[in-house]
């Protein structure tokens, strides 16, 4: 890869009311303000925030007002535009409040609310109907990882996830790769290791749309990346930046991160 995208996205999972919300991305931008600002983000580095879904109108206002480089992420959508679904959130409300990405299959939502492939399929497809950026995630177990099974599973998840795409649909198309192990326990894998599963998922995407398209899909990590470790991954080949939970819930950290991610 020559120039590579750099992507540096806040996962806040359910923490922060509105309120605090709002403290948090003013603060985030304090924290920014003294990097290079332009369209594409800091410094090069694409910055984007999802908060929980009561969060987003509030979030939303301050970077309407402010207008600082930073872009909004919801975590999780339905695939219908409206409807009787009691407690769901559609692509057109996500819109509304210029949602311009959405994390979709995270393990957590895969783990405690039974997302499938189909149903983050099905959700890729709406949200790309929407132009809003899907953020797919994958990863493996740790019982996976030890039954040397990381590199079949994750080419199920990312070709059940795709499944009906086509390469234009890539041009507006993220991947997160999250080892389960890793994600909220201090233990992050290898930059190397990391990279090597990157490249897998980089390999099947492009068996599916062509290496042209795949070559250009940003491709995360995501698991206790913190400031002190986020140079190591973006100094591989093929990781084009991070997918952080815990290390987004305060700016001066997760301002940290987006400064130690550029080149
Ligand atoms: P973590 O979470 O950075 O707290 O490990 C990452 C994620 O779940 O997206």
């Amino acid at each position: 890869m020559g120039d590579k995208r750099r992507i540096i996205a806040g996962n806040w999972k359910m923490y922060k009311t509105a309120k605090e919300a709002v403290f948090l991305v003013q603060d985030l931008e304090d924290q920014l303000d003294d990097l290079a600002q332009d369209d594409r983000g800091y410094d090069g580095v694409e910055v984007i925030v999802c908060p929980p879904s009561t969060d987003l109108k509030s979030v939303y206002t301050v970077l309407w007002q402010d207008k600082p480089a930073i872009k909004l992420g919801a975590q999780n959508m339905f695939w219908e535009d409206e409807g009787a679904y009691t407690g769901e959130v559609s692509p057109l409300m996500l819109k509304d409040l210029e949602c311009d990405y959405v994390i979709l299959g995270h393990s957590e939502r895969r783990m405690y609310f039974g997302e499938t492939d189909e149903t983050v399929n099905k959700k890729v497809k709406a949200a790309l109907r929407h132009d809003i950026t899907p953020i797919m995630c994958c990863g493996e177990s740790l019982e996976q990882r030890e039954a040397g099974k990381t590199d079949s599973f994750i080419e199920s998840q990312i070709l059940g996830g795709t499944e009906g795409l086509e390469a234009g649909d890539m041009k507006s198309f993220i991947v997160a790769y999250e080892p389960i192990w890793a994600i909220g326990t201090g233990k992050t894998a290898l930059p190397e290791d990391a990279n090597d599963v990157i490249r897998h998922i980089r390999a099947v995407l492009a068996s599916r749309f062509g290496t042209d398209a795949a070559q250009d899909i940003p491709i995360l990590y995501g698991g206790s990346v913190k400031a002190g470790n986020i140079a190591d991954f973006m100094a591989e080949s093929d990781i084009n930046g991070a997918l952080v939970g815990g290390a987004s819930l305060e700016a001066e950290s997760f301002a940290g991160i987006v400064k130690n991610a550029r080149k």
